[in-house]
C-alpha cells in the first residue's frame, strides 16, 4: 500500500474563496479519489493561513478582531470543500494551538541549533502599503503598490540561515527529477538558485504588526507568516522537533507528501520551505506541483476589475460536478488558463452532454428497447471491435499514470478518445438496422462494447464526477463502481438489470439565468477602464513582507430615471412579429454580436445584427423564437446590414434572457 499526503495551499483569510481556490482544492480532492480507489493510504490536508498583514488589515477594515474575522472567513472556506464535493481528511488553522504549540517549537529549536540569529534588517519601507522593497522593486523611487514615497529603515529582526542550505537543496533538485513539476517550471527555481540565497527575515516587530505567533526567544517580536504558514504541512501531522513527542502518524505521512500549489508560490514553496526541512533534518516532500492560474478575459481576477469569479454561483448554475470537470479539463494543470461562461457552457454540453451523456443514454435505451433492459453477452470480434478494445486497453494503461502526475487534461482527453469512438461504433454498427434483421446476437455484442465504455468512463471519472460516476454505474446494473478491467471491453455482469431513465448531464440550452444576470450586474459595475496598475515583482526569495493590494472602488450606477411617458399612437407604430431563428454565427468583427437569419414570415429570411453573444453560443439560438421589432430602418452595424431588432431582456447592462413566446406560434406572427 503506498503512502500518499496531498495538501493544497492554505489559504488567507483575508477575502471570500474564489475560483482560484476551488480549483487547488478540486485537483487535490481528484487525486486523493483516484489513491484512495487504488487502495492507497491517503491524507488529505486543506487549511487557511490566518496571520499577517494581510488578515489583520481585512479584520480592521470590518471592525472586528482578527479572530472573529479568521474564524467566520474560515467557515466560507469549509463549506466551499463541502459544496464542490471535496472530502479532505483535515483542516488546519494557523491560530489552532496544534500549530502554533509547533511553529514555537520549531523556532526554539532553530534557535538552540543556532539556525536562526538577530540582525538589522535595512530596506525602502512604504508606511502606506506597510512593506519593505528591495531598491529594484521601486518604481520612479516609489512603492510600486501605492505610488507613495518609501523610506530607508533599518530595524533588528531575526533571521533564519536559509542560505547556509541553499547547496543541499540544489542537489537535492538535481537527484530528485520528480521533486518539483511539471518540467517548465522547475526550470523557474534552478533559474532563481543560480544566484546567491541569502537568510531569510521570520520576524516582524510587534510594534509594527502583532497578528501572529510570539517568538519564544523574544517577545517583542511575531513569526513571519510564510515561516508560520509552511509549518502547516508538519503540525497538521504530529510533527514535533523532539522525536519522543511526535505523533506515529507521522513517520506514516512523511515525506510521502504531493504538494499542490499556485505558480506564484512555488518560490516560497520550493526555496524556503526546502530550506526550513534541511534545518529540521527532514527531506523535501516527494513533489511539488506548481499550477498554472485561472484568468478571466487575459487579465487577472480582481476585485477592482470586477471580475472575481465566484464557485459557489458557479455551483448553483451549472452543478459541483460539472465545475470540477471543467476546471480539471480545460486546460492543462500546469498552465494558464482564461475562464469564460462561454467556455463552460460549450465544454460541458460538448464533452458531458453530447458525447459521454449521449453515448450512455443511446447504449441504454437501445439495450432496454430491444434486449430486454439486461446486460447482453459479447459475441465474437470483429476487426471494428478489435480495435475498440485496443484503444480501450490504452485508455486503461494510460490513464492512470497520467492522472497519478496530475495531468488531468490529458487523462480526460485520452479518455475521450474511448467515448468518442463509442459513439462513432454505435454509428457504424447501426444496431438499429441490426435490430430490423433480426440479428440479436450481433446486437447484444455491438451494444455490450458500448454499455463497457461508459463503465470504463464510470470507473475512471469517479475521482472527478464522484456522483454522476456513480449513477452510470447504477445505470450499467454495477452497485460498486469498481476500478477493475479498465483496459478491457469485459467488465460488466452477463444478465445484469440495466436502468436507462433520464440522460445523465442534460444538454444547457441557455446560460443558466443566474450567470446572465452576474455577467449584466458585472458589467453595470465593472470600471469603465481598468486602472493601470503598477507592474509588481514577482514573489521571490527576498525577506521582505508579503504585499498587499488595495481595492479600488467599484464605479456606482446612478439612479434610474424613470421613462419618458409615450401615446399609444407612437406605440403603434412598432411592428413587433415573432421570428423563427435559422441561422446564427458569430459577426466576423465584433466579439459582442451575432449575425442571426431570421424567418418572420415572409418570402425571404432577414439578417439581423443582435447583441446576444456575450449571453448566448450561437447554436443555442437556432430554433428559437424570438420577438423582432419588423419596421426598423436597415443599418450596417460593423459591415453587416442589420433589418430588424431581437428584442431582449436586460436594459444596457447586458443581455440576461430573450425576449420570447410562452407557446409555439408561426413565424411573423403579430405581437402587441
Ligand atoms: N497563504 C498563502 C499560501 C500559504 S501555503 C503554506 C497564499 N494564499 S492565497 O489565498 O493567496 O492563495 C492560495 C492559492 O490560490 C495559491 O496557490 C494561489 O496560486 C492560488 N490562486 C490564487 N488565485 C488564483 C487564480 N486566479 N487561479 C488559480 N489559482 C490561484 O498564497
Amino acid at each position: 500500500m503506498r503512502s500518499i499526503y496531498v495538501t493544497t495551499p492554505i489559504y488567507y483569510v483575508n477575502d471570500k474563496p474564489h475560483i482560484g481556490h476551488a480549483y487547488t482544492s478540486i485537483a487535490a480532492d481528484a487525486l486523493c479519489r483516484w489513491h484512495r480507489r487504488c487502495g492507497d493510504d491517503v491524507w488529505m490536508l486543506t487549511g487557511t493561513d490566518e496571520h499577517g498583514q494581510k488578515v489583520l488589515r481585512s479584520a480592521a477594515l470590518r471592525g472586528i478582531s482578527p479572530q472573529a474575522h479568521c474564524d467566520e472567513l474560515s467557515e466560507h472556506f469549509r463549506a466551499l470543500l463541502r459544496l464542490v464535493q471535496v472530502e479532505n481528511d483535515d483542516f488546519i488553522r494557523t491560530t489552532e494551538p496544534r500549530h502554533t504549540s509547533v511553529v514555537q517549537a520549531v523556532l526554539q529549536h532553530l534557535y538552540d541549533r543556532g539556525d536562526i540569529y538577530a540582525a538589522d534588517y535595512e530596506g525602502w519601507y512604504s508606511t502606506a502599503a506597510e512593506r519593505f522593497w528591495t531598491e529594484k522593486d521601486l518604481i520612479d523611487g516609489k512603492c510600486p503598490d501605492t505610488g507613495q514615497p518609501v523610506e530607508w529603515v533599518t530595524e533588528k529582526n531575526w533571521f533564519f540561515k536559509m542560505g547556509k542550505y541553499a547547496d543541499q537543496l540544489r542537489a537535492w533538485i538535481d537527484e530528485n527529477p520528480g521533486f518539483l513539476a511539471p518540467a517548465s517550471r522547475k526550470s523557474e527555481v534552478v533559474g532563481a538558485l543560480r544566484k546567491e540565497i541569502g537568510d531569510l527575515c521570520i520576524s516582524r516587530p510587534k510594534e509594527r504588526m502583532s497578528w501572529g505567533i510570539e517568538l519564544p526567544f523574544d517577545r517583542d517580536y511575531v513569526t513571519y507568516v510564510w515561516f508560520d504558514a509552511l509549518l502547516n504541512y508538519l503540525s497538521a501531522v504530529g510533527y514535533h522537533p523532539d522525536p519522543a513527542l511526535r505523533s506515529p502518524d507521522f513517520a506514516r505521512r512523511w515525506p510521502a507528501a504531493f504538494h499542490l500549489v499556485g505558480k506564484d508560490i512555488l518560490a516560497t514553496h520550493s526555496i524556503y520551505w526546502s530550506t526550513m526541512l534541511f534545518a529540521l533534518g527532514l527531506p523535501p516532500a516527494r513533489c511539488l506541483y506548481a499550477h498554472g492560474w485561472w484568468m478571466v478575459e487575459g487579465r487577472k481576477m480582481s476585485k477592482s476589475l470586477g471580475n472575481v469569479v465566484d464557485p459557489t454561483m458557479l455551483v448553483r448554475a451549472y452543478g459541483a460536478e460539472q465545475l470540477r470537470y471543467f476546471l480539471l479539463r480545460e486546460i492543462p494543470f500546469g498552465g494558464d488558463g482564461d475562464f469564460s461562461h462561454q467556455a463552460f457552457f460549450n465544454r460541458t454540453n460538448a464533452d458531458l452532454a453530447n458525447d459521454l451523456g449521449n453515448l450512455a443514454h443511446r447504449a441504454l435505451s437501445m439495450s432496454e428497447k430491444w434486449l430486454g433492459g439486461v446486460v447482453p453477452a459479447l459475441d465474437a470480434d470483429t476487426e471494428a471491435d478489435q480495435a475498440l478494445g485496443a484503444l480501450a486497453a490504452k485508455v486503461g494503461e494510460g490513464f492512470g499514470p497520467l492522472f497519478e502526475a496530475a495531468q488531468f487534461s490529458k487523462a480526460l482527453e485520452l479518455l475521450w478518445e474511448l467515448v468518442s469512438a463509442g459513439n462513432k461504433y454505435i454509428d457504424s454498427q447501426a444496431p438499429w438496422a441490426l435490430n430490423k434483421a433480426g440479428q440479436v446476437v450481433r446486437l447484444g455484442g455491438v451494444l455490450r462494447r458500448s454499455l463497457e465504455i461508459c463503465r470504463i468512463a464510470a470507473a475512471l471519472l469517479a475521482p472527478i464526477l464522484p456522483t454522476k460516476a456513480q449513477e452510470l454505474a447504477d445505470k450499467l446494473g454495477l452497485p460498486e463502481n469498481p476500478l477493475q478491467r479498465v483496459g478491457s471491453l469485459d467488465g460488466l455482469i452477463d444478465g445484469a438489470p440495466l436502468r436507462c431513465g433520464d440522460p445523465l448531464f442534460p444538454r444547457l440550452l441557455e446560460l443558466p439565468a443566474e450567470v446572465s444576470a452576474a455577467l449584466s450586474a458585472a458589467l453595470a459595475e465593472a470600471p469603465p477602464e481598468p486602472a493601470p496598475k503598477p507592474k509588481k515583482s514577482p514573489k521571490t526569495t527576498t525577506s521582505a513582507p508579503m504585499s498587499e493590494t488595495t481595492a479600488a472602488p467599484a464605479a456606482e450606477a446612478g439612479p434610474a430615471a424613470g421613462p419618458a411617458l409615450i401615446e399609444y399612437d407612437d406605440f403603434a407604430k412598432i411592428a413587433l412579429r415573432t421570428g423563427l431563428i435559422k441561422e446564427a454565427a458569430r459577426h466576423p468583427k465584433a466579439d459582442r454580436l451575432l449575425v442571426l437569419t431570421i424567418d418572420l414570415g415572409e418570402a425571404q429570411p432577414r439578417t439581423i445584427v443582435a447583441g446576444l453573444a456575450s449571453t448566448y453560443a450561437p447554436e443555442v439560438l437556432v430554433g428559437q423564437t424570438v420577438v423582432v421589432v419588423a419596421n426598423l430602418k436597415p443599418i450596417k452595424l460593423r459591415g453587416v446590414e442589420s433589418h430588424g431588432m431581437v428584442l431582449a431582456v436586460g436594459g444596457d447592462a447586458g443581455v440576461q434572457a430573450l425576449a420570447t413566446a410562452s407557446a409555439p406560434v408561426a413565424p411573423g406572427t403579430v405581437v402587441r
